[in-house]
């Protein structure tokens, strides 16, 4: 081939900040793109070797794709879904990606007709009623896909590391701060999740979060992805039903047993009866759950980084010097007076969908930095 071009401006400075699920592969996606060549770095306060911290979300997550409401009702969430769904699934060879058959159970009468997602997935049908369990009226079965977070964040950091990309820890308190990272040519990408709550120069006060208690297991029994489906999208909801088997090289035969859908709740603490109660919804749906070697292997909490209206995908151009809702700044948290302009392109508030969307929102974030370099 004789078409190679060349990257039309070499080296120009790319700081993704936060290093969640989002920020890693809008780096990669960023760090692999034939067209442009960024000096990337990578600048977070949590990093995929703090899997015990609960100040980032992407530990936390089962994680596996599973239909959400919103994808059926906005056009630009479904592709995201669709894209991503479709990634995954071709990376299964890999082992980072399991292949997971799956049933969805409803406590009510319903019909098929109306799922948005029945030609995303694979395998899709509906179950015959010998099929569901006893308390369960309709259900579907289907093929999806699973990601284990302890072994695909250090991939997708690995990845990263061989073609160069630095990562350096660091707490932000105004996006200022990185000026003297990105000089005059640079490009920000703000992934900080629930961090653009209090990041001067964001300061998004639509994002709440979505507490999520779970319990991790190790079974052998278990290979399927099975939920009751619940109001737990609703507001009035918070108990979930679900059982996500996933992909493990060094860890096998592990599931998430969730969980908890809290809307607003910061609570990070562990509350032993929710644990109890995760445990009993979960072995109405898989007896085998109670036999005497299935072994908890640790309690969690989460919060998911959700946002009123929506993730944000968009870019903004900031005047400097940033002007934040308060004057108790701290005095060394700024890039200093100086004037001038900041192209940001924002990629947060994805909820409980971040893994299954991370690659098509990096896909169309990677598009927004090269129609604005
Ligand atoms: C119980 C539970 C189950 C879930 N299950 C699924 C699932 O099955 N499928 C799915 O798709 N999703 C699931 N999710 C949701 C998923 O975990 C999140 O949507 C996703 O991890 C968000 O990724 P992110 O990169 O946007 O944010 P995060 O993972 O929260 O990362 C944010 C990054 O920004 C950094 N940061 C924030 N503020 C600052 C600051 N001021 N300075 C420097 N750095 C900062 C953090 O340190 C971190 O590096 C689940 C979540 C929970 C809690
Ligand atoms: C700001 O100052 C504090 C001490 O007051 C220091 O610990 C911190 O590292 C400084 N941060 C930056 C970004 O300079």
């Amino acid at each position: 081939m004789t078409t190679q071009s060349e990257p039309e401006i070499p080296h120009r400075p790319l700081v993704v900040l936060g290093a969640g699920v989002v920020g890693l592969t809008i780096a990669y996606l960023a760090a692999t793109d034939p067209q442009i060549s960024f000096k990337i770095s990578i600048v977070a306060r949590d990093m995929p070797e703090d899997m015990d911290s609960q100040a980032w979300a992407s530990p936390y997550a089962g994680a596996n794709w599973s239909p959400m409401p919103m994808g059926g009702v906005d056009e630009r969430h479904g592709g995201w879904e669709r894209k991503t769904f479709n990634k995954l699934w071709d990376m299964i060879p890999t082992g980072l990606v399991k292949k997971l058959p799956s049933k969805i159970y409803s406590v009510q009468e319903g019909s098929a007709a109306d799922i948005w997602w029945k030609d995303l997935v694979r395998d899709f049908r509906v179950l015959s009623p010998s099929e569901l369990p006893e308390t369960c009226k309709a259900g579907v079965a289907f093929s999806t896909i699973s990601v284990n977070p302890s072994e695909y964040l250090p991939w997708l950091q690995s990845e990263l590391l061989s073609r160069g990309v630095t990562f350096e820890r660091r707490h932000v308190r105004s996006l200022d701060e990185l000026t003297s990272m990105l000089g005059e040519q640079g490009i920000l990408v703000n992934a900080a999740s629930l961090g653009s709550k209090s990041i001067i120069g964001v300061e998004d006060d639509k994002l709440y979060p979505i507490r999520g208690q779970s319990i991790l297991v190790q079974t052998p029994r278990l290979q399927e992805f099975l939920a009751l489906k619940g109001d737990e999208y609703s507001s009035s909801g918070g108990e979930a039903t679900y059982i996500i088997p996933r992909p493990g090289n060094t860890h096998s035969d592990t599931a998430l047993l969730g969980g908890t859908f809290q809307v607003g709740n910061w609570d990070t603490s562990l509350d032993m009866k929710t644990a109890q109660g995760i445990f009993e919804r979960c072995s109405t749906i898989a007896p085998c759950l109670k036999d005497k070697d299935t072994k908890i292997l640790k309690h969690s909490v989460g919060l998911r980084p959700a946002r009123q209206g929506g993730p944000r995908v968009e870019v903004e151009r900031l005047d400097l010097p940033l002007r934040s809702s308060h004057d108790l700044v701290p005095w060394n948290a700024t890039g200093g007076d100086k004037s001038g302009k900041m192209t940001v392109v924002h990629a947060y508030g994805f909820g409980p969908c971040g893994y299954q969307l991370s690659w098509g929102v990096a896909e169309e974030a990677v598009n927004l930095l090269k129609a604005n370099l």
